[in-house]
C-alpha cells in the first residue's frame, strides 16, 4: 500500500507541495482547503498531469477530514500569507487560531502522523500545533530552515558560479530576520567559504539571505513565495517517508539542546521515519551562540504574544 500524505491549505505552497508530492509517485496525497471545490478541481487538475509525469499515486481533494484518515503525514499550510507591508508577527492571531482547528482535525484522524507545520509565523505556529496535538515532539516539526539555507546556497553559488550542489551550509534559528547564516560552515565543493570570498560580499550574501522572504514578496505584490517552500517541505516528506536519515536544517523542539528549552527554532535535524529522531548540535563560536539565543527570544516573545492573543 502506498503512503498517504495529507496537505492542509491548497493555496500556493499547498498546491505546489501537492502536486509536487504527487509527482513523486510513491504517496497518495490529499488536499484540503475550506474553499468549496477548490481543491477538488486543483487536485483533479494535478491527477490529469499522472499519465505525462509517469505517476500512478492518487491526488484527491476535500473540504472536510474524513477522507485524510490514516496519513502518515500531514502538512499544514493553511492560513494567511505575507502581503507587502506585513511582517511575519502580524499573520499570528489569524493563523493561530487556524492552526487550532486544523490540527485538531488531522490529530483525531490520523493519530499516527507526523506534523510537518508551514503557515507562518512559523517558529509560533509550529509549537501551537505541538501544545494543541499533544503529540511527542519528534513527531511535530515546522520547515524554515531548509528554505532559508536554499536561498542562502542559491546566492552563494551564483556569487561563484558554482552549482548549488557544491555549496553546503546552514541557516539556523527562527524564520525571521534574526535567522542565523552559519558562515564557518558553509563550503564550496569542501572549501570553507571564508577562503573564497571577502567579507563585504558575505556580509552582502547574509543580508540577503535574512530578507529573502521579503524580496519574494515585494517582487510578487499579492502573496508570498512558494516554489522554494514546497521544494523544501518536499525535501522533508522524502526524508521521513523514505527513512533517509537526512540531516536537514527543521523547526525542532528544543529541550535543553543549544541552551535552549521549550521552544521550537530552527536547527540540524536527522529526519526519518521515526520524524526528529536527533537534534544535532553543532559546535558555535560565542558569536553564533549570542545570535541564536538573541533569535531565540525573539521566538519566546512572539508565543508570548501569540499566548496572550489567544487567552
Ligand atoms: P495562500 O493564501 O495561497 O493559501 C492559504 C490557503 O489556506 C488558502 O487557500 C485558504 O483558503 C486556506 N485556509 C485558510 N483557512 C483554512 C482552514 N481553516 N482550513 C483549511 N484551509 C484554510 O497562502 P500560501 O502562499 O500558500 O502560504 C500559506 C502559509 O504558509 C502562510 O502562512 C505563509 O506565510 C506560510 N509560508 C511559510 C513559509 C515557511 O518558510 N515556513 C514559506 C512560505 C509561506
Ligand atoms: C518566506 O520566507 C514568507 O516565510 C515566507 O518566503
Amino acid at each position: 500500500m502506498r503512503k498517504k500524505v495529507t496537505v492542509v491549505g491548497a493555496g500556493n505552497v499547498g498546491a505546489t507541495t501537492a502536486v509536487k508530492l504527487f509527482e513523486r509517485g510513491y504517496m497518495d496525497v490529499v488536499l484540503v482547503d475550506i474553499v468549496e471545490d477548490m481543491p477538488q478541481g486543483k487536485a483533479l487538475d494535478a491527477l490529469e498531469s499522472g499519465p505525462v509525469v509517469g505517476s500512478d499515486a492518487q491526488i484527491r481533494g476535500a473540504n472536510s477530514y474524513e477522507p485524510t484518515a490514516g496519513s502518515d503525514i500531514v502538512v499544514i499550510t493553511s492560513g494567511v500569507a505575507r502581503k507587502p507591508g506585513m511582517s511575519r508577527d502580524d499573520l499570528l492571531a489569524t493563523n493561530a487560531k487556524i492552526i487550532s482547528d486544523v490540527t485538531k482535525q488531522v490529530t483525531r484522524h490520523s493519530p499516527n502522523a507526523i506534523l510537518v507545520i508551514v503557515t507562518n509565523p512559523l517558529d509560533a505556529m509550529v509549537y501551537h500545533a505541538f501544545k494543541v496535538s499533544g503529540l511527542p515532539k519528534n513527531r511535530v516539526l515546522g520547515m524554515a530552515g531548509i528554505l532559508d539555507t536554499a536561498r542562502f546556497r542559491t546566492f552563494l553559488a551564483q556569487e561563484l558560479k558554482v552549482s548549488v550542489r557544491e555549496v553546503q551550509a546552514y541557516v539556523l534559528g527562527g524564520h525571521g530576520d534574526l535567522m542565523v547564516p552559519l558562515v564557518n560552515y558553509t563550503t564550496v565543493g569542501g572549501v570553507p567559504v571564508g577562503r573564497l570570498l571577502d567579507q563585504a560580499t558575505i556580509d552582502r550574501i547574509v543580508k540577503r539571505t535574512q530578507d529573502g522572504g521579503g524580496e519574494i514578496v515585494r517582487l510578487l505584490k499579492t502573496g508570498s513565495a512558494y516554489y522554494a517552500p514546497a521544494a523544501a517541505t518536499v525535501e522533508m516528506v522524502d526524508a521521513m517517508l523514505l527513512d533517509q536519515k537526512r540531516i536537514l536544517p527543521c523547526a525542532a523542539y528544543l529541550d535543553g539542546e543549544y541552551g535552549i528549552r521549550g521552544l521550537f527554532i530552527g536547527v540540524p535535524v536527522k529526519l526519518g521515519a521515526g520524524g526528529v529522531e536527533q537534534v544535532v548540535e553543532l559546535e558555535l563560536t560565542s558569536a553564533q551562540k549570542q545570535a541564536l539565543q538573541k533569535s531565540a527570544d525573539a521566538v519566546r516573545e512572539l508565543i508570548g504574544a501569540m499566548e496572550r492573543v489567544a487567552a
